[in-house]
């Protein structure tokens, strides 16, 4: 039995309560923390950088996935490495040469991922896939948080499974957006390893059992050979 991983995002937390959250998270099951970082300009929205993945980095052991939502990710590999990022998300929109920022995110000693935007196609990215850790398929407009599930994004998700299985690849294809109980079955269904989640988690009454639901340690949840 496959145990799907949950990657809490605190996309929709209250920030002025941001530690008390992170230590919550650990307890409640969370596999990996998923911190959305925008600039305003690759997304229209802005949230945090460095210095706050700093502070968090103080305060968990586990593994700190940044999802970098910026035009230029080149320039600010050194600082999330220093700050103690474990691995760096880049989206294939951005103007970068792919190839090249993966291998300098691997260099840092952290893990690469990739992630795809709703409406970028799979095929721009499998020369890219035997190097990324992981593989971020979108399922909502990234920018915020509390967004729908875009189900047309399942047939990517499965493209992805047949490519990574075929090739005997080791990327984890990660989901990110509008996940919760019913779609997060849905992708995981599709040939996601991991979700990301925000909302239905972090706004949840019960954050334990909210990731157990992802999981599929309840009777409702997720679960794959
Ligand atoms: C959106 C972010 C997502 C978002 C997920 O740009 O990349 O990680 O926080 O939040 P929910 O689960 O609320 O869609
Ligand atoms: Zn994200």
């Amino acid at each position: 039995m496959k145990k799907i991983r949950i990657s809490p995002s605190i996309l929709s937390a209250d920030f002025s309560n941001l530690g008390k959250l992170i230590v919550e998270l650990e307890r409640a099951g969370a596999d990996s923390l998923h911190l959305d970082v925008m600039d305003g300009h690759f997304v229209r929205n802005i949230t945090f950088g460095p210095v706050v993945v700093k502070s968090i980095r103080k305060l968990t052991k586990l593994p700190l996935e940044v999802h970098l939502m910026i035009e230029n990710p080149d320039m600010y590999v050194e600082r999330f490495a220093e700050a103690g990022a474990d691995m760096l998300i880049i989206h294939m929109e951005v103007h970068c040469n792919i190839a090249d920022t993966i291998a300098r995110i691997k260099a840092k000693g952290m893990k690469a991922g990739l992630a795809l935007s709703p409406e970028t196609g799979l095929h721009g990215a499998l020369e890219f896939l035997a190097e990324a850790d992981q593989l971020l398929v979108m399922t909502v407009s990234p920018g915020f948080g509390g967004q729908a599930f875009i189900s047309e994004c399942l047939g990517k998700i499965g493209e992805a499974r047949r490519y990574i299985d075929e090739k005997g690849l080791k990327t984890v294809i990660a989901v990110d957006g509008g996940i919760k109980a019913d779609t997060g079955r849905l992708a995981v269904e599709a040939g996601a390893d991991e979700l990301v989640a925000g909302t239905a988690i972090v706004n949840s009454k019960d954050m334990t059992s909210a990731i157990a639901s992802l999981k599929g340690s309840d009777s409702g949840g997720v679960e794959r050979e």
